[in-house]
């Protein structure tokens, strides 16, 4: 049953308080952003605590099968919840609903809605459908998915984008300084050992003019950092509007929008970087200095059992490039270990590239076989658990190395940062005693421009604002400095900004 089929939504009012838990990447993040403004609009609160929420929501991943028990074990604890509260409607979203949704009824039979990534705009009506039957003492399953890859159905994902990015909920941003819009959805590159192309579907790229206006009502309420995003986020090519517009040409369109600061994108896909995107962020002063292009694995059989589409000399030449066209410019990396065939010595090409690309940091995930992907059909998952678990610390060890290092040499420069909030030590102090002193000097933390963590000591009034900080120490992950100028300044005009 859809939301068409499902009775006029007549529903005497609960609590109308709504719990959502979010697992997965910035997709999903930015996903329940806009399913909670979509709620609040028909008078709904927000709640941490499920105790205290007649509706739970669920938005799922299924990149990698943890995700997945994650939300089931969420889910089991729900279990008898309706026998006390038989109101409650509890419903499971994105890309495990969209992939799962016969298994979802089955493994959590009190589930009461799944919906799919393409349909999330249908959410609140098919809440109020469910609590409805509810009321009438019925059961309800309301499912919404459809991902087709086939004409009509793209179509039909682009309208439904279109009438729900722009509804957004503030609150349930990064910082209110900072938020998503997503330029592309879906993907059609299908590396082997991936479940994106069957959970997000097709890619396509949103109209260069949406993007825009809703780029322009997020400054309007105070945003100053945006970040595109798109699983293959320079993949980005929009044809219409009298002209073709990649990446690079939308970093033009949105740059001088009033009010915003920063731009930056992820992910980015190796073998679509074009130096068009490299010159852009080099000539545009809002633009990081930051790519997170990942490699995913260092030894060339590898890559192409991942079928990736590329080798570690095309990345290599993608990496002189990046070097050449925006020094300073930081790259960071996924690495996916024990992969179908990873043999020891394909291990040691991972280990390498990290030494030799530098990377500011990389996320390293062990090998998880999903159903539906080409490596799980057809490859063996022949790396025992405990030498993943191996090469994963080995990997990261080498990352930390790496990444203490280049944070080193930054040591006595001076870097932009647009301040975000206290740092995690200040709010940990603050939650201890909040008698924190107005107007005191609190350590703040914000990123620069080369996308790195910076730790210094400020007055709270800059966040919000730019500040230029001389890096003093470091540590693998974050830059500690102190601040330089203390007045507010324009960052796109800094002329020192890494
Ligand atoms: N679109 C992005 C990444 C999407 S998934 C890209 O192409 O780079 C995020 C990361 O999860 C991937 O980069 C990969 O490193 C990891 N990943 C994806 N599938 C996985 C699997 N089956 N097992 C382990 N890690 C996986
Ligand atoms: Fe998955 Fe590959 Fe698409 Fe990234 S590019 S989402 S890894 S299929
Ligand atoms: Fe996970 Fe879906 Fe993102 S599978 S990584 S939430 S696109």
């Amino acid at each position: 049953m859809t939301a068409a089929d499902a009775p006029a939504p007549d529903v005497s009012p609960p609590n109308r308080r709504l719990y959502i838990e979010t697992v997965g990447c910035q997709m999903n993040v930015l996903d329940s952003e806009l399913v909670v403004g979509a709620l609040r609009q028909r008078g709904y609160e927000v709640t941490s605590d499920p105790e205290a929420a007649d509706t739970l929501l669920f938005n799922t991943c299924s990149v990698r099968e943890k995700a997945e028990q994650k939300i089931y074990s969420s889910l089991g604890r729900l279990k008898y919840r309706k026998r006390s509260r038989p109101g409650t409607v509890i419903g499971v979203l994105g890309c495990m609903a969209q992939k799962d949704q016969d298994l979802i009824f089955r493994r959590a039979p009190h589930v009461d809605l799944v919906v799919g990534t393409g349909q999330l705009a249908e959410v609140p009506d098919l809440i109020d459908a469910a609590r409805q039957s509810a009321v009438l003492g019925s059961k309800s399953r309301l499912t919404a998915l459809s991902l087709s890859r086939r004409g009509g159905g793209r179509k039909e994902i682009e309208a439904s984008f279109e009438s729900y990015d722009p509804l957004r909920e503030p609150t349930m941003r990064p910082t209110p300084h900072q938020a998503f819009v997503r330029i592309m959805i879906g993907c059609d590159k299908f590396c082997t050992y991936c479940v994106v192309p069957t959970t997000r579907g097709p890619e396509q790229s949103r109209a260069p003019s949406d993007v825009k206006k809703e780029v322009e009502i997020l400054a309007g309420q105070g945003v100053k950092e945006i970040t595109l995003l798109g699983q293959t986020v320079n993949s980005y090519k929009h044809s219409g509007e009298g002209k073709t517009y990649r990446l690079s040409d939308l970093l033009y369109l949105i740059h001088d929008t009033p009010g915003i600061e920063r731009i930056k994108f992820v992910t980015g896909y190796p073998k679509d970087l074009g130096n068009d995107l490299l010159e852009a962020i080099r000539d545009l002063p809002k633009c990081y200095h930051y790519l997170h292009v990942p490699l995913q694995s260092g030894c060339d059989d590898v890559l192409k059992v991942m079928k990736r589409g590329y080798t570690v000399a095309h990345y290599r030449d993608m990496m002189q490039r990046v070097w050449e066209i925006v020094p300073g410019c930081s790259v960071s990396s996924d690495f996916i270990v024990g992969n179908p065939g990873e043999s020891e010595e394909s291990f040691q090409k991972s280990i390498d590239s990290i030494r030799e690309f530098r990377f500011k940091n990389s996320f390293i995930f062990k090998y998880s076989p999903r159903p539906g992907t080409k490596a799980h059909e057809r490859l063996e998952d022949d790396v025992p658990e405990e030498v993943k678990r191996r090469r994963n610390n080995e990997l990261l060890a080498v990352q930390n190395e790496v990444s203490e290092e280049e944070n080193a040499r930054l040591i006595g420069r001076r870097v932009s940062v647009l301040v975000e909030g206290p740092s995690v030590r200040q709010k940990k102090e603050d939650d201890r005693d909040d008698a924190s002193a107005p107007g005191g000097t609190v350590q703040l933390t914000g990123h620069s421009r080369c996308d790195r963590i910076v730790v210094f000591d400020g007055n709270p009034r800059l966040i919000g604002s730019a500040a230029e900080v001389e890096v003093e120490d470091c540590t693998g992950t974050t830059l500690l400095g102190s601040i330089v100028t203390r007045e507010v300044t324009h960052l796109g005009g800094l002329p020192v900004l890494t």
